[in-house]
């Protein structure tokens, strides 16, 4: 010990600096062990999914949601903590993260934004309620639940991760409130990234092509042929949650700023 700490302090003489390095790899079951993740609104589909995981995988989840039930179900099923939440209430972000804050001990590696809404409107059909409803849970409560997040946990503890929810629809155009909501989820994501650069705290979103949930209640055990997507099939939520592992992992540790296309293609030009 005495004798790389010489080493390393010698090195620091020559160079200015030294960095240390612990490769991560994938291990099977453990992957996740002891982490503390919190999903929004993880009763149903891609949330859910990825709870799912999180809790097989060795971790400690805490999902958030609006309807009790939805949540009490969840909790009992994956034993996992829950909040209630609506993240469209944007008063509601500091005490929500408070809480939060104070059952994980002060204590969360990974914060995944994915309560979302969707409903199909174009420019000429969109009603302001309609805007504002999608901004306030697409976009702005994710703003103000991550930036609480940021302040009340991950600067005090020196490191974060964070996971956004975006879209394949926030990627190619679309002038609904949906997709100008991602956009917005996707701009953020690289903007925070830059921010906390060197504040050990890392930021990157996954952009899903159209997956069975809640949003597209399509059975993905049955039929999930598409004809008019690239891929010509829809996505499993389980197949997204996957790479939210991933980037849950510390096998991801070197990646922020980044989106990743979960979409099969279906964006590619
Ligand atoms: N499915 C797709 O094709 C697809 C594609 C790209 C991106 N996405 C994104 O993936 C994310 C998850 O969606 P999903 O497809 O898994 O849909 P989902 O099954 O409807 O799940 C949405 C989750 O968000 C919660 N939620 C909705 N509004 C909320 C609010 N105001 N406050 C707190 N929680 C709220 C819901 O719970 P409660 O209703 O009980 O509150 C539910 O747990 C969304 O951000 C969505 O935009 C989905």
């Amino acid at each position: 010990m005495l004798k790389k700490t010489i080493k390393h302090f010698k090195e620091y003489i020559k160079n200015g600096g030294v960095t240390y390095l612990e490769i991560k790899q994938i291990h099977s079951e453990k992957l996740l062990e002891g982490k503390k993740v919190v999903i929004t609104g993880g009763t149903s589909g891609i949330g859910y999914e990825i709870a799912k995981k999180v809790v097989t995988l060795g971790g400690k989840v805490l999902i958030t949601g609006r309807d009790i039930e939805k949540l009490n179900k969840v909790k009992k099923e994956l034993n996992c903590e829950i909040l209630e939440w609506d993240i469209s209430d944007l008063e509601l972000a500091k005490p929500k993260v408070e809480e939060i804050v104070k059952m994980f001990d002060g204590k969360v590696d990974c914060f995944i934004n994915n309560a979302g809404i969707y409903k199909f409107l174009q420019y000429y059909n969109c009603g302001i309620e309609d805007w504002n409803n999608i901004m306030n849970t697409n976009l702005n409560g994710l703003y103000f639940a991550t930036r609480e997040m940021v302040v009340q946990c991950f600067e005090k503890e020196g490191k974060g991760n964070i996971i956004m929810m975006a879209s394949m629809a926030g990627i190619r155009g679309n002038d609904g409130p949906y997709g100008i909501s991602k956009a917005g989820v996707i701009h953020f994501t690289r903007s925070l990234a830059k921010k906390l650069l060197n504040k050990n705290i890392r930021v990157n979103a996954l952009a899903p092509g159209i997956t069975s949930s809640n949003i597209n209640p399509i059975d993905d055990k049955g039929n999930i042929y598409m004809e008019n997507l690239k891929g010509k099939r829809i996505l499993s939520a389980k197949e997204i949650a996957d790479i939210a592992v991933f980037l849950i992992s510390d096998s991801s540790q070197c990646i922020t700023g980044q989106v990743i296309s979960c979409d099969n293609g279906e964006t590619l030009i």
